[in-house]
């Protein structure tokens, strides 16, 4: 359940431009103390908000499930800070029509409103959404081995761990190894 004062809804065209800004803020501490949680250097405006980007995924989150490179996201904004978006979920279909029962799951907290289950409720909203789609049938992600804290939440929601690689991407000069995990939909 979502703390009191926050509120989480599936993303519109309207909610794109405020989506993106959230997705740089979200890379500013990556690397902080040591704790890697994304492959973007936090300096890298790897994701800027052009207006064809905006379009773009405004497009792919009315885009229906059986047609590649959907995507649906969920956002995090609370009453203190009004249209700001602080998280945000996203899951996405692949570039295939033969992998569109497998969904690609990406999330992240601004830091002030990490640790208070919010992820947890995050997680819960999109499970929910996508057991009620009747084509999907895995959720897949990738976590950095070093984010204890995302792999407990990931395990807790019964993902499993599937490979792991080693040296799979190189932020701010560290070396970093990623973990597949995956989960069954459908039992
Ligand atoms: C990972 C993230 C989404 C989790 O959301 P959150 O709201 O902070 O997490 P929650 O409070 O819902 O739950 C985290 C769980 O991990 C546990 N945890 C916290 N720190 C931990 C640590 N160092 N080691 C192991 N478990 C830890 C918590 O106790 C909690 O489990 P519990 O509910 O059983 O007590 C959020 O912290 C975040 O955005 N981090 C930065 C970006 C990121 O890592 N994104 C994921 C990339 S794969």
């Amino acid at each position: 359940m979502l703390p009191t004062g926050y509120s989480l809804t599936l993303a519109g065209a309207d909610d794109v431009r405020a989506l993106t800004e959230h997705w740089s803020r979200e890379v500013l501490d990556n690397g902080d103390d040591g704790l890697f949680f994304s492959p973007y250097e936090p300096d890298e405006d790897a994701r800027p908000a052009t207006p064809d980007r905006v379009e773009s995924i405004a497009r792919a989150l009315v885009r229906p499930l059986d047609e590649p490179n959907w995507q649906r996201a969920w956002v995090l904004r609370s009453d203190a800070l009004g249209p700001r978006v602080l998280g945000s979920l996203s899951l996405y279909g692949g570039r295939l029509a033969s992998e569109l029962h497998r969904v690609g799951l990406g999330m992240g907290i601004e830091p002030e409103h990490r640790g208070r289950r919010i992820g947890s409720a995050m997680v819960e909203a999109a499970l929910a959404w996508a057991r009620a789609q009747e084509r999907l049938a895995w959720i897949d992600l990738g976590v950095f081995a070093m984010n204890a804290r995302a792999r407990a939440l990931y395990k807790r929601f019964g993902f499993v761990e599937v490979s792991e690689r080693r040296d799979a991407f190189r932020v701010r000069g560290v070396s970093i190894t990623d973990v597949s995990m995956t989960l069954a939909l459908r039992g």
